[in-house]
């Protein structure tokens, strides 16, 4: 049976993109939702003819936009939501509606690094291995249970943008095999403890280092 998406972004959307160009089967993404008028992520997802709903959140309480979203979701006949670069922390109005069905993409290895400028935060602590993380989302600031990360290495050339077009990568690949992965109904949750189901999928969600880490010699 098909798990209905929609996608919540803010921003240039290349999550989204990446969520688009992937077979999510037997999940799919029904709908698309920014609060931004006019960002990348609205003119993707109206290029690939999804529907795209734009709730701008300026000028009204949290609880009024929130209690909007909730409406078009439900309209839409969503089940789950993943928030693809959405820029807004959500309260219980939002969260309460989709009880440990929002999940959220954030480019540090949490609970290392939450909030924004993930990637800055990392470069200044000098971190070796930073990376990104899809978790539940929960009433916090990238605080809710951890369901799958990948590693990135950070290299003594980097800069900040290179640093990030590197997690960013990760992040196209982790994020749609999360999708599909809880549309298999592969997840399963006590509390913060989450589990998937099947073994050998298990490991590579769970943690992915990626091809390029550096030769012994780059890390000295
Ligand atoms: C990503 O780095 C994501 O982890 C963070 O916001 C950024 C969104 O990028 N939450 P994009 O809009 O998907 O290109």
């Amino acid at each position: 049976m098909t798990v209905r998406w929609a996608a919540l972004a803010s921003g240039s959307g290349t999550n989204l993109q990446a969520l688009m160009d992937a077979d999510l089967t037997p999940g799919r993404l029904v709908q698309v939702m920014v609060n931004n008028p006019g960002c990348g992520a609205e003119v993707r997802a109206r290029a690939a003819g999804l529907r795209v709903d734009v709730v701008d959140h300026r000028g009204r309480s949290r609880d009024a936009f929130e209690t909007e979203l909730v409406e078009r979701l439900t309209e839409a006949q969503v089940q789950w939501v993943v928030l693809a670069g959405f820029m807004r922390i959500l309260g219980g109005t939002f969260l309460d509606a989709f009880p440990g069905r929002v999940i959220n993409i954030h480019p540090s290895l949490l609970p290392a690094f939450p909030g924004i400028h993930a990637q800055q935060q990392a470069l200044d602590a000098g971190v070796r291995i930073a990376g990104c993380t899809v978790h539940l989302a929960d009433a916090g600031v990238d605080t809710g249970p951890i369901l799958a990360q990948a590693a990135v290495p950070v290299l003594q050339s980097d800069s900040l943008e290179t640093l990030r077009l590197r997690i960013l990568e990760q992040e196209h690949d982790l994020l749609p095999r999360v999708v599909r992965a809880i549309s298999e109904g592969r997840l399963s949750r006590t509390d913060r403890q989450v589990r998937w189901n099947n073994t050998r999928q298990e490991s590579a969600a769970a943690l992915q280092v990626p091809d390029g880490f550096p030769s012994k010699q780059e890390q000295r």
